[in-house]
């Protein structure tokens, strides 16, 4: 394999830049030429090509969002989207790619793979963490902790007013963000799409938070359509005990912003050394993840097939730690 193209995809998440960063110097390091290629698969597909070299990703391991841009393809999801961007592959002389992306980017990405027998290795890089085979993705540790700093400040205003805030934080159908920075942040609860909370158990919550005469509760609250989202719960808890102040947070796109933590660069770091490590040694179709801190091989069916699961230990220390 003499040369690789590298492009970001889906959502973007912060340590993305540090991604595109390794992979291209660990391509060069290995006498490969690298391409950036822009706006995802769709930038594939339009010629949107540059060559990259050591110092095109100069000065960027700092900097959330991505430098290649991101964009979601629907040609791309047709037979001839697809010939479109292999061929554009032909023109240029490049025969592997590294796409950096969540679960739609690698779903795509093994599709590609399969239809023109192209060396293909995904890098897990998503807020939600909810990649399988990997125990964290790039960009989750970044959220984790943009959630907890604004958790921190909402905190300062629900004690001074005795409030029971319910923030609504990001993830899709995945509790991982909801769950975790509700234990940094020690809010009183978590409510998740993997579990599902009665209306009764939502009430009992409550009560059992202000009975300890708690000057402030915090619920973090799952987006989805299981939970039904931070507004409606409210509602439901306004309705139910109008003795209590509720106010709602949804944090929305900020979560995804912001420089990455060292956690986040160092683990990009790792992984694009690794994709191109594994271009080298004719991995194809896989994904690098990360297993009790050793990098892994993981087959893009396996890293996509299923929700990854919730730890039971996580959700007990929740339930321990805020009684
Ligand atoms: O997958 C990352 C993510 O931020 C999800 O948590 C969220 O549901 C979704 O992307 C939002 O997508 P968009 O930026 O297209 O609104």
């Amino acid at each position: 394999i003499k040369s690789v193209g590298i492009l970001t995809s889906g959502g973007d998440a912060p340590g993305m830049n540090a991604a595109i960063r390794a992979v291209t110097r660990a391509a060069i390091f290995n006498g490969m030429t690298a391409y950036g290629i822009y706006r995802g698969f769709k930038g594939l597909i339009t010629d949107e090509i540059e060559e990259f070299k050591t110092n095109s990703v100069s000065n960027i391991i700092q900097q959330g969002g991505t430098i290649l841009k991101t964009a979601r393809s629907d040609e791309f999801l047709t037979t001839e989207g697809r010939q479109k961007a292999y061929d554009n592959m032909r023109k240029y002389g490049i025969d592997s790619l590294v796409v950096i992306g969540g679960d739609g980017s690698l779903t795509g990405a093994a599709v590609f793979a399969n239809e023109f027998n192209i060396p293909i290795v995904g890098m897990p890089a998503t807020i939600d963490n909810d990649l399988n085979g990997t125990d964290t993705t790039i960009g989750y540790d970044t959220a984790l902790n943009t959630i907890m700093d604004a958790m921190d400040k909402i905190r300062d205003t629900a004690t001074s007013h005795e409030r029971l805030f319910f923030v609504e934080v990001m993830g899709r159908n995945c509790g991982f963000l909801a769950l975790n920075s509700a234990i940094a942040s020690g809010a009183e609860a978590a409510i998740i799409p993997e579990i599902s909370i009665e209306k009764d158990q939502l009430g009992e919550l409550i009560q059992q938070g202000f009975r300890k005469s708690k000057s402030s509760s915090m619920v973090l609250v799952t987006e989805s359509e299981v939970t039904g989202g931070a507004i409606k719960l409210a509602e439901r808890v306004k309705k139910e005990y109008p003795q209590y102040d509720v106010r709602v947070t949804i944090l929305g796109h900020l979560q995804r912003g912001g420089t990455p933590t060292a956690q986040d660069r160092i683990l990009a770091s790792r992984m694009g050394v690794a994709a191109i490590q594994a271009l080298q040694e004719n991995q194809r179709n896989v994904m690098i993840g990360i297993h009790e801190n050793e990098i892994d091989y993981v087959p893009f069916k396996r890293a996509i097939k299923k929700q990854k699961d919730i730890s039971e230990e996580m959700l007990e220390v929740l339930r321990i730690s805020s009684i």
